[in-house]
């Protein structure tokens, strides 16, 4: 039986780091995620974009219970996931699990696969040997596995089998929803879209919510249903995929889509943006947007005043010159874009 309601919503979920710099000087403030809120449905994606150390894997700890929010609520089917204790975070944390980028690294190397898969049904679930073998056999097979492989060891694998394994151990212990952290970015380009199939078949088996997060939208375009676009540690733009990568309004997500392979020509941007200058310092973020020292459209205003997220179109931007943006009217700031593609 299915939950009603969404199996994940956060609501203005943000993380902030104390750095310290020596013992005399106070501690630096770092703020990963300033405000993040999204839900997500069983068998949906959700995928989070954007540059590195935009607080993508931040957010993703925060999501599968590794590291407790400064300030915001999740809830997980329904449960409350950062009041929970005891008995309650326990059996939350067998509802979310997570894929790593580097399965290796996630897999114990003097263990033999069969081993790797029971280890979670040994800790967690009341099972007899010969179920827990059973199970992690039936999860091989699920997986694209073949029966002989229950008895090798992770060296044997290739990149691409391995996250296969990686997969298959996330979803013994019957998960609610999986954390995948650019779970395909080390792999292949062949060897991606099959992991990708996979994942997305077992979605729609187990009815399995995903927070899928990559920094590349070629990715997120076959496996995403709702995008959720970051610049740091702030969303600058999120909905429905189809509608986002059909007009995007935000010049970062603009950007963004104007870069990717396969995508930038078709999206339906006015003008091929080019991001200029370097990603700012996320201990010293810029006053006002945070996109605004390498906006091309960027204002006075945009420097004074952080700009909202709010609904525009069918979905939510953060951009005070998002209308303008719409209409092809926002004046650029500074340069010529570097290519017009037509609207
Ligand atoms: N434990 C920590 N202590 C202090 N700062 C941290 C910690 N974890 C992350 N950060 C900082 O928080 C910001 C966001 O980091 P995060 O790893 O979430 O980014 P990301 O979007 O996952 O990047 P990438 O694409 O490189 O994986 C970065 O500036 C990072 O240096
Ligand atoms: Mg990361």
């Amino acid at each position: 039986m299915s939950t009603p309601g969404p199996v994940v919503e956060a609501r203005d979920l943000r993380q902030v780091y104390q750095i310290k710099r020596g013992m005399f000087r106070p501690a630096d403030r770092l703020q990963a995620v300033g405000g993040v809120s999204f839900t997500v449905q069983a068998g949906k994606t959700l995928a989070v974009v954007g540059e590195s150390g935009c607080g993508k894997s931040t957010l993703a700890r925060m999501v599968s219970l590794i590291e407790t929010p400064t300030a915001g609520s999740l809830r997980i089917n329904g449960v409350d996931a950062v009041k929970a204790d005891g008995e309650a975070r326990h059996k939350l944390r067998r509802t979310v699990q997570m894929v790593f980028q580097n399965p290796y690294g996630s897999l114990n190397p003097r263990k033999k696969i069969g081993q790797i898969l029971e280890a979670p049904l040994e800790i967690n679930a009341p099972f007899s040997a010969e179920e827990r073998a059973s199970r992690a056999r039936d999860m091989l097979a699920r997986v694209g596995l073949r029966p002989e492989h229950y008895e090798r060891y992770p060296h044997m694998f290739s990149g691409g089998q391995r996250q296969r394994i990686a997969i298959a151990r996330a979803l013994m212990l019957n998960p609610s929803l999986v954390v995948a952290d650019e779970p395909v970015s080390a792999l292949d380009v062949s060897i991606q879209a099959q992991v990708l199939n996979l994942l997305a078949d077992l979605q729609q088996e187990f009815g399995l919510a995903y927070l899928f997060i990559s920094h590349d939208l070629g990715v997120v375009r076959h496996i995403a249903h709702d995008v959720l676009v970051m610049y740091l540690g702030h969303v600058m733009e999120q909905g429905e995929k189809k509608t986002i990568f059909a007009q995007p309004l935000h010049p970062y997500t603009q950007a963004l889509l104007a870069s990717t392979p396969g995508i930038g020509a078709s999206a339906n941007v006015r003008q091929r943006i080019v991001l200029q200058g370097e990603l700012p310092s996320p201990l010293n973020p810029p006053a006002g947007c945070v996109f605004s020292t390498r906006c091309p459209y960027v204002t006075e205003r945009c420097r004074a005043e952080r700009p909202a997220l709010r609904p525009l179109t069918g979905r939510l931007v953060a951009c005070h010159e998002a209308e303008r943006i719409a209409e092809g009217t926002a004046p650029l700031a500074y340069g010529k874009p570097a290519l017009a593609v037509a609207a």
